[in-house]
């Protein structure tokens, strides 16, 4: 079983949003920042707007939308020097200012975005999972991995392997949707390689659009973070 770097920090609610960057690699001119917050109370601090499809929302999905978004603009702010919560498009994507792009990502009370310059780079997705437990595992095993992956895996159930999957597969749909403009399932990719210093990549099974092949090799970061494990996809230019 692959065993993921760790990166510890203690979280309090309602923590200011912290710069941080989890992986054992170069930073390659991003900035992540994370934000633990409260699923009940939020996150307090500078607010965004909520976008109409959240007005209605429960507080647990505004509050991690929000939380979500002021990572994102701190993130743009240590980028670009000026702070900007982007907007939510029909398709929920997020809408990066001229110049950025990045990805979001919350889990469990704690949210993580990561940006980069658009000029470097034409993809990026981050996804942060709690842990899985076995039951948690065995649930979505059949749904995130396929018949290929579970095979690779002597077809038990691995809750590590099972998160880092279908983790690295959601990074990959952020990374890649803006792209491609459609929606693509689990099934698009599989794990192809993975290392214990927190280096994999995943292989396309299907032509997904544009440049995007099956057979494409896609590298992926992933660590463990305060209980969390966290995947991140930068596609360069
Ligand atoms: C959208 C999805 C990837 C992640 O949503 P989630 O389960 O709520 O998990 P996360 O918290 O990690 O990510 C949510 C964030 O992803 C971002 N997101 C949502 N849709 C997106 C899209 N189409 N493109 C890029 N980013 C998107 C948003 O910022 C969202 O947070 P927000 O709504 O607060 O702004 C997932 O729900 C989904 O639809 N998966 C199916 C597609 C897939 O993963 N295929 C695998 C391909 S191999």
């Amino acid at each position: 079983m692959a065993v993921a770097p760790a990166f510890h920090r203690e979280a309090v609610s309602g923590d200011p949003p912290e710069a941080i960057w989890p992986w054992p690699d170069g930073r390659c001119d991003c900035h992540c920042v994370t934000l633990h917050y409260s699923a009940d109370e939020g996150c307090g601090g500078r607010v965004p707007p909520l976008p109409p499809q959240l007005l209605r929302a429960v507080p647990r999905r505004k509050a991690e939308f929000v939380a979500g978004r002021r990572c994102a603009a701190e993130a743009i702010r240590r980028l670009t020097g000026r702070a900007a919560f982007p907007g939510m498009g029909e398709d929920r994507a997020p809408i990066w200012p001229e110049g950025v792009i990045g990805a979001i990502s919350h889990s469990h009370e704690r949210a993580i975005a990561i940006v980069g310059s658009s000029e470097r780079f034409c993809g990026i997705g981050i996804d942060i999972e709690r842990l899985l437990t076995a039951e948690e595992a065995g649930d979505i095993t059949a749904q995130a991995l396929t018949a290929n992956e579970r095979h690779s895996l002597g077809n038990d159930i691995d809750p590590f392997m099972t998160g880092l999957i279908f983790s690295a597969k959601e990074s990959l749909f952020k990374a890649l949707y803006p792209t491609v403009k459609r929606f693509f399932f689990f099934d698009a990719a599989e794990l192809s390689g993975l290392d214990d210093n927190g280096s994999a990549s995943l292989r396309l099974t299907a032509d997904i659009g544009g440049e995007w092949h099956r057979g494409t090799e896609i590298p992926f970061r992933f660590c463990r973070f305060d209980g969390f494990l966290v995947t991140r996809i930068m596609i360069g230019r």
